[in-house]
């Protein structure tokens, strides 16, 4: 357990909170950890019928801990986010994410396996895969393609561009944008209305859902291994480097 994830349980719903707002919830291995175990354990308890993710600050997360890739780039060590991807992706009662400002890299790629999105006006959406010499992970690669199309995916995972929460409403990979102070009672009324529902008819419907997308897991196994060797490639070297020093990445030398 780490303090920099915070999970409180009320009727019938489990809140999970990114908490590291001095590193806008930057992702560590501790916190894919604790996340995890709460997703298992949701899974598990008859109590719970719906989880709400959200972020403290101003920040939803900005994604994988830099510090750790950089980590990574120079040792075996495996994928901080572990059990993490398995426990989110195959999670079986409904996932609510409350977007509180901008979700960078696994932050929006999480979302990508949330059922209902409530964004605040301030959220953005952001994979800045390749401007880290790395590559899509979480199933991203399929599910943003499938999602809004081909184009717009290119320019979201080719040329790493953001977009606002208007412009993700408008393409349909949220549900809701709300004003700051709207969103957590607003995603607390989701999860309530969730929650309130016949529970075994809510979790089947979501499994037929996801039943339709029997590739999602070889996909994920498959940017793992290539993000797995990215990772170290000279160019994620220089990127990693480049945003702890707070200086542009300078990938000229490479080919
Ligand atoms: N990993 C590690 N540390 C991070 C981080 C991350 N993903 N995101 C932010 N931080 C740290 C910064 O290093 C800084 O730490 P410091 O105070 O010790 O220098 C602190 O959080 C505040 O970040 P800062 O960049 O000063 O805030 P900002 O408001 O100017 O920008 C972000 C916020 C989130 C836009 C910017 O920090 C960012 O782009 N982060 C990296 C996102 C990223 O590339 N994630 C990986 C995707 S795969």
């Amino acid at each position: 357990m780490t303090e920099h994830v915070v999970i409180s349980k009320a009727d019938g719903v489990l809140e999970i909170r990114f908490n590291r707002p001095d590193k806008k919830n930057a992702l560590s291995a501790e916190m894919y950890e604790s996340v995890a175990a709460a997703l298992d354990g949701a899974n598990d308890d008859r109590a719970i019928r719906a989880v709400l993710l959200t972020g403290t600050g101003d920040t939803f997360t900005s994604g994988n801990d830099v510090r750790n890739f950089q980590a990574r780039s120079v040792s075996n060590a495996p994928s901080a986010s572990g059990r993490f991807l398995p426990a989110l992706t195959t999670f079986r009662k409904p996932l609510i994410g409350a977007v509180n400002g901008a979700a960078i890299g696994i932050g929006t790629t999480m979302l990508l396996h949330c059922d209902l999105i409530v964004a605040a006006t301030n959220a953005r959406f952001h994979m800045p895969f390749t401007p880290l010499g790395l590559v899509p992970e979480a199933g991203s690669s399929l599910l943003v393609p499938q999602a809004i199309g081909h184009r717009r995916a290119s320019a979201l995972l080719l040329l790493g561009d953001a977009i606002d929460a208007a412009t993700a409403l408008d393409w349909g990979l949220i549900n809701q944008v709300v004003a700051p102070d709207a969103l957590m009672p607003t995603a607390r009324a989701l999860a309530a209305r969730l929650a309130a529902l016949p529970s075994e008819s809510v979790r089947q419907t979501k499994a037929l859902m996801r039943g339709d997308n029997p590739g999602m897991q070889a996909r994920i196994a498959e940017e793992l291994l290539l993000l797995r060797e990215r990772v170290r490639s000279p160019e994620a070297k220089e990127a990693f480097a480049a945003f702890v020093e707070k200086r542009k990445p300078d990938f000229s030398g490479f080919h």
